[in-house]
């Protein structure tokens, strides 16, 4: 016989449904574990297939948020899996540490050739926040190599979400995500973020741009060592930089001898249009973090690439970047990602983002005339909804209202109509869209055919116009 209990030290037997094994021993990711029961089950995704998942009952879902950002081919591509297989037997792994292997050597220097200017020396981590995790420790040594050793502050933005890890946790301006882990580590602190939709009016933009010089006058430039900023902020919803901000902020960066991380663990791999979301956006920074599409979420792997002016004094003679792990570089990840970029090119996945972004955004504006679409922006294949409660004021959601909108109805009820996407109200309350990139309009219909109906509901709920 099964059970369900969660008492201490009660295993399940043989027999024990998979909802019932999960409920007892699996520990999800942020995740409110004690909301499910046999009412509320948890959703067992079993199988994708394309831009669809499957979950254990059979029933169909569009991955609308392309698997948390990373599955940009989409679901069951069996060459992505047989390069990986492939390289297993050839040789299953070696480690990054003195030595290398020949998929490792390949990624870097395709990677290489994708970025922009000299941003080419490649440093494979397995996640996001190690890809943080490195950037920050690299910002810290760089200085300390190149004789400026009291350069180790950060500044980050406010909402921003790094990662986990505590260097990207310090760095996370999330401060629900902080607080049960402080004391953090010292020396981050954050500025305001680009949200344009809250930006007063009559001031100029560029003013949250001159923030971040301030605050480093404040911390005191010599004391200073990296900045870390996406190029479209996903937490607060898919904020757009104004136009200028990142020229700026390259300009100060290169007045108080800071350097400019850009964290693109979600905004590269063509989830804005082009490889690198630095690039779509026209900027040059120092620091490139990544993750997520770079394999198309068929292996786990990261990465920090490094310009070669900052990666240099690391080159010579003694001196090395004192940081690792075992897995980073891992050759059957390698050969993942490289057989992922082959599918990138020979299937012109980028000219696809291009050729579509416009009908998706366009789809998502024509939600602009119920009373709870407050703003639709992004870029690419990467939007969000921000929900409020009066148009003209732009008046928010209360904590307990936004509580009740997006986990006591919306979440729930999209994935009810088989639309898989975010809700999220780290900042004001939003729904965020970012399917794989092989999404077209078929999926666009779709996703319009549930947002439509849901959104019309969750106005009715909050009694709106
Ligand atoms: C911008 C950004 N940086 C870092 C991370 C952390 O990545 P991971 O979850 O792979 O550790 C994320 C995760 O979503 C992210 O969006």
């Amino acid at each position: 016989m099964s059970t369900t209990t969660s008492e201490p030290g009660s295993k399940l037997t043989a027999g024990a449904t998979l909802q019932e094994q999960a409920r007892r021993h699996l520990w999800m990711h942020f995740t409110r574990m004690g909301e499910y029961s046999d009412e509320h089950e948890i959703p067992i995704i079993v199988k994708g297939e394309g831009c669809y998942v499957y979950d254990e009952h059979g029933r169909r879902y569009l991955d609308g948020l392309a698997s948390l950002f990373c599955s940009q081919l989409g679901h069951g591509r069996a060459d992505l899996v047989q390069a990986g297989a492939d390289q297993a037997k050839e040789l299953g792994y070696f480690s990054s540490w003195s030595y290398t292997h020949p998929r490792a050597i390949e990624l870097a220097t395709r990677v290489a050739a994708l970025t922009p200017g000299d941003l080419n020396r490649v440093f494979f981590t397995n996640s996001g926040s190690e890809a943080v995790e490195a950037a920050l420790k690299l910002a810290r040594q760089y200085h300390r190599v190149m004789g400026r050793p009291h350069k180790h502050k950060v500044i980050a933005r406010e909402i921003a979400y790094h990662g986990t890890t505590f260097g990207a946790l310090t760095a996370t301006g999330v401060t629900d995500y902080r607080t049960p882990f402080e004391p953090l580590l010292a020396g981050v602190s954050h500025v305001p973020n680009t949200n344009m939709y809250r930006f007063p009016a009559d001031h100029d933009p560029l003013e949250l741009a001159e923030a971040v010089a301030t605050r480093i006058e404040f911390e005191g430039p010599d004391t200073v060592a990296a900045v870390i900023m996406e190029p479209v902020q996903n937490a607060g919803g898919c904020l757009l930089p104004p136009p200028g901000y990142f020229d700026r902020i390259r300009e100060i960066c290169d007045e108080y001898d800071v350097l400019l991380i850009s964290d693109e663990v979600i905004c590269s791999w063509g989830r804005l249009g082009a490889y690198f979301g630095s690039e779509a956006i026209g900027y040059h920074p120092d620091i490139i973090t990544t993750a997520k599409g770079i394999t198309s979420a068929y292996a786990p792997m990261g990465a920090m690439i490094a310009s070669d002016r900052v990666a240099e004094p690391f080159m010579q003679g003694t001196n090395s970047f004192l940081h690792g792990s075992t897995w980073g570089g891992h050759p059957v990840v390698a050969a993942i990602a490289l057989a992922n970029l082959d599918a990138f090119e020979n299937e012109r996945v980028l000219d696809h983002v291009a050729a579509n972004q416009g009908a998706f955004l366009a789809m998502l504006e024509s939600l602009g005339d119920l009373p709870i679409v407050g703003d639709v922006r992004g870029m690419g294949y990467f939007y969000a909804i921000e929900l409020v409660k009066d148009k003209e004021t732009k008046e928010s959601f209360n904590h307990e209202e936004s509580e009740s909108l997006l986990r006591g109805y919306l979440s729930g009820e999209m994935f009810r109509r088989g639309l898989i996407c975010r809700s999220d109200d780290r900042g004001d309350p939003v729904i965020q869209l970012s399917p794989p990139l092989i999404a077209g309009q078929e999926q666009f219909d779709e996703i319009e055919a549930v947002l439509r109906p849901v959104l019309e509901e969750a106005g009715r709920r909050m009694r709106l116009g």
